[in-house]
């Protein structure tokens, strides 16, 4: 947290494609985020696959970018596709370069999720496995409000405007409630 409580937050996006709900709901996040909240969002997309013996000689440049973005942040703010009742490979593949040592940059990290999927649960059990791997690596996932945007393709409108506001709604309180969770671990640190 900078002198004047200004808070940074990363936005990771599980999704590549242009026209993602999850991206959508990330802009849609940040659109409605607290003034004193600053939003970055990370480019994961020319991250290549997992290889510990890649890892072992170094890691590549978009890693050590990740990594730094990590490291610096208040806080993180995931936005998580379902694939198949999980996180995408994507995210998963993210997270796991990003976890290796030293200096694990995601302990003890306040972060959030945000999801949209096409199925009904909005990307829910995708949550709850990315929540699993955020215990793992000793962040401190927020626990509410949950932002399950199911049916997404009914939700948005073509140009990423979220129309639901309900769940406009949902993500509104959240990033408030980030702000807080954000300022107690800060305080704690
Ligand atoms: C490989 C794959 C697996 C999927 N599995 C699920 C699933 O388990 N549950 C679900 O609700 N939607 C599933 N979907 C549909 C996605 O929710 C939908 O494509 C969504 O738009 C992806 O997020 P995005 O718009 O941010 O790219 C799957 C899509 C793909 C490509």
């Amino acid at each position: 947290m900078s002198d004047s409580g200004n808070l940074s937050v990363l936005g990771i996006c599980g999704s590549l494609r242009k026209a993602s709900f999850n991206r959508a709901a990330l802009n849609v996040a940040i659109a409605l985020k607290p003034a004193e909240m600053s939003v970055t969002v990370a480019d994961i997309s020319q991250i290549p696959p997992y290889n510990e013996d890649v890892r072992t000689q170094g890691f590549p440049a978009t890693v050590e970018t990740l990594r730094r973005q990590i490291a610096a942040a208040d806080a993180l703010l995931f936005a998580c596709p379902e694939y198949n009742y999980s996180m995408s490979g994507v995210l998963k593949n993210a997270i796991d370069w990003a976890s290796r040592p030293p200096d694990q940059p995601f302990a003890g990290k306040p972060c959030a999720i945000i999801g949209a999927a096409a199925g009904m649960a909005g990307s829910a059990r995708a949550q709850y496995d990315l929540r699993r791997s955020c215990v793992f690596l000793d962040m401190h996932p927020l626990n509410k409000p949950e932002v399950l945007i199911g049916q997404a393709q009914t939700k948005f409108d073509a140009d990423g405007n979220l129309l639901d506001e309900a769940a406009r709604g949902f993500i509104r309180d959240l990033m408030a409630n980030l702000a807080d969770w954000a300022r107690l671990h800060a305080k704690k640190g």
